[in-house]
């Protein structure tokens, strides 16, 4: 073979090796920013403000100081908790509303990092880092942690958080991180977007703009459980299904078959109880909804290990029956895919990921004997690495010790998974169509009452990937379709309550690969479109949330260092419920802020 020939080959096996890797994760070399401004720049994660947070705390609350420098295969940073003592300022619990707030700054080269924040082994916050550079990023994201009011409360627990950082020659930006609680005890009532009608007038009085808006991004990020906002009081007991060795509060899932577990005793006066699954991927299957099968990988000679097919479900069994299961939303950190699409607008999701609940009432039945129950979570068809713990929520009977319960009709679970795979070395096409359907139905005898909790749940995943040119041009498809909804019927058989909840989450990645200017660098051309769209109704309350990103540009790289590049991302949030109406328009072009843009209104859904 001549010797051009032979570099058009490799150059070709180069190209398509990365495309079939792709989407990857990529770190933005600091120097590349030098020419900017040399002030620190703000990122920022779009979603709607915390209505209550626009009014002063009633008191603040530090909880964690520190830089996660080298942190590789340390400990998490751990530090004792107690509430702040009860005062004139601070109110004694139950607090109206209380957030949290995170503070974080970085500067020099790194990489995204992913983070966790427990109390007591319950997780409060899933977080990731932006990518530094030499001129500084810091950012502030506001969470409502009402719903962990009864934890908050106890004193004598630890306060623990991961962020695993490699720090050295090469690697040098360190995250420095504050977590403060703001706890509110204002007039009114409740967490969420529920505002009453004096801190409406507070919010109109206040004349938002979007700078003020901008400065104070906030979230109640609870995408898998919007329905919560509505769900009044905070459970009387938070119990932590979760690690407790050293590397964090999370389990470490590698493979598909890797279940990890906890005994836990219920406590025989529960009423309710929702498990909150919390989630993160990383490694190989940072982009598990974009790896081709490994059939595909194994028959072109490719070595990437991002692989076995694009089909994933977050597993939760109690011991050994399937009680709920999780499609996760695909939150994009922000070295993925292009980093530049992540400055200074992060993906939906990055700063404060998303959790589920799953409603377990039904199962009270088997769980009240006062034994320990082995409460698992596993990931189908996982490869390495996925980090998931769980919090449950419990509620308890205030006047009795002991209810009595029964779970009924716990029919089998619907569930398909079709594949489709056809292809002729470097192109073809993949497809994954799955479905669940459960339904669970169980009935909790209390001093309240006795009420049967019905719960449906069931989604559609529908997962295209195709390669073309050679396998130079990728596009992958995702829809995922969600519902769940639960009742509870009295005694004589008639609703008292139902929550209804419909996600979506349609997801589209378009990259193409091309010969860069020099012979070991090649340039991707990517477009993204990923949306957030949910509706919830609970009672005679109703809300929806449509956020929805489009970003698209080109980087040249070289391994896994971004050269050069431009890219935009634009991005529109639209939230409505009954009281309110807040939308947000911002884009960002090459790095910046190139418009952004909210309104607040009342009523917008009558
Ligand atoms: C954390 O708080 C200290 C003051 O206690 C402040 O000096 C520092 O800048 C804060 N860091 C971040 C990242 O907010
Ligand atoms: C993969 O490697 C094997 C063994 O080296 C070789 O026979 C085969 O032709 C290669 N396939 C491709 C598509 O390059
Ligand atoms: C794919 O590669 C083959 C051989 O290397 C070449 O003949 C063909 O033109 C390429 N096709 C495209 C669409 O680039
Ligand atoms: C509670 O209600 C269910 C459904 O109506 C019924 O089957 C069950 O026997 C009741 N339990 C008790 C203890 O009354
Ligand atoms: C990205 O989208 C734009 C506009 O929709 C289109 O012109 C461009 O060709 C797309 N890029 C790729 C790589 O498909």
């Amino acid at each position: 073979m001549p010797p051009a020939t032979t570099t058009a080959v490799l150059f070709l096996l180069l190209l398509a090796a990365a495309a079939a890797a792709f989407p990857d994760r990529f770190h933005k070399p600091a120097s590349r920013s030098r020419s900017r401004s040399r002030s620190p720049q703000q990122y920022v994660e779009l979603t709607r403000p915390l209505p209550y947070t626009l009014l002063p705390p009633a008191c603040t609350h530090r909880i964690v100081t520190h830089s996660f420098a080298d942190t590789l295969g340390s400990p998490p940073f751990t530090a004792p908790y107690s509430p702040p003592p009860p005062s004139s300022l601070c109110p004694s619990p139950p607090w109206s509303s209380v957030a949290l707030e995170l503070s974080a700054s970085s500067r020099g080269d790194q990489y995204d990092r992913i983070a966790a924040l427990w109390l007591g082994g319950v997780e409060l916050l899933r977080t990731s880092t932006a990518e530094p550079n030499d001129d500084g990023v810091f950012w502030k994201v506001r969470k409502d942690v009402t719903r962990y009011s009864s934890l908050l409360s106890r004193s004598g627990i630890e306060v623990s958080m991961m962020l695993e950082n490699i720090v050295n020659d090469e690697f040098t930006g360190i995250y420095h991180v504050n977590v403060t609680l703001l706890f509110y005890s204002s007039v009114g009532s409740g967490a969420g977007p529920r505002v009453p009608a004096s801190q409406l007038s507070a919010i109109s009085k206040l004349g938002l703009g979007s700078e003020e808006l901008g400065g104070n991004s906030v979230n109640s990020a609870t995408l898998g459980a919007a329905a919560w906002d509505y769900n009044p009081p905070p459970a009387d007991l938070i119990l932590s299904v979760s690690d407790d060795g050293d590397r964090g509060s999370w389990y470490w899932i590698e493979r598909g078959l890797d279940l990890r577990s906890k005994k836990i005793i219920i406590p025989a006066n529960t009423v309710r109880a929702v498990l909150e699954l919390c989630v993160s991927f990383h490694g190989n299957d940072e982009f598990w909804y974009s790896n081709p099968p490994d059939s595909y990988l194994r028959e072109n000679n490719l070595t990437t290990g991002r692989g076995n097919g694009a089909y994933r479900e977050v597993l939760v069994m109690i011991d050994g029956t399937l009680v709920g299961s999780e499609v996760p939303f695909p939150v994009v950190f922000t070295g993925g895919i292009n980093p530049l699409f992540w400055e200074p607008i992060v993906a939906i999701g990055a700063f404060i990921l998303p959790s589920y609940d799953i409603e377990l009432t039904p199962f009270l039945g088997t769980l009240l004997d006062c034994k320990p129950h082995e409460f698992a979570i596993g990931v189908a068809n996982g490869i390495s690495y996925w980090l998931v713990n769980a919090n449950l929520h419990l509620w308890l009977d205030h006047g009795s010790k002991r209810v009595q319960a029964k779970s009924a009709a716990i029919a089998p679970t619907v569930h398909h998974v079709e594949r489709e795979s056809e292809f002729r070395q470097l192109d073809g096409s993949f497809k994954v169509k799955a479905k669940r359907k459960e339904r669970f139905v169980g009935w909790v005898k209390s001093s309240a009452g006795n009420f049967t909790t019905i719960v449906s749940t069931g989604y559609k995943v529908k997962n295209s990937i195709s390669f073309t040119g050679n396998g130079t041009y990728k596009l992958m498809k995702q829809k995922m379709k969600a519902k769940r909804e639960v009742t509870t019927e009295n005694e004589a058989g008639v609703p008292v309550a139902r929550t209804f909840v419909k996600r979506s989450y349609p997801l589209r990645v378009i990259t193409s690969t091309l010969p860069g200017s020099k012979k070991d660098t090649y340039v991707l051309v990517t477009n993204v479109s990923h949306s957030q769209l949910e509706r919830w109704s609970y009672g005679d309350q109703s809300g929806s949330v449509r956020n929805s990103q489009d970003s698209r540009g080109w980087m040249e790289v070289k391994d896994h260092d971004v050269l050069s590049g431009t890219a935009e991302t634009k991005q529109s949030y639209n939230y409505a419920d009954e009281f309110i109406c807040y939308l947000r328009r911002a884009e960002a072009a090459d790095g910046k802020l190139v418009g952004d843009n909210s309104w607040f209104s009342r009523g917008c859904l009558s």
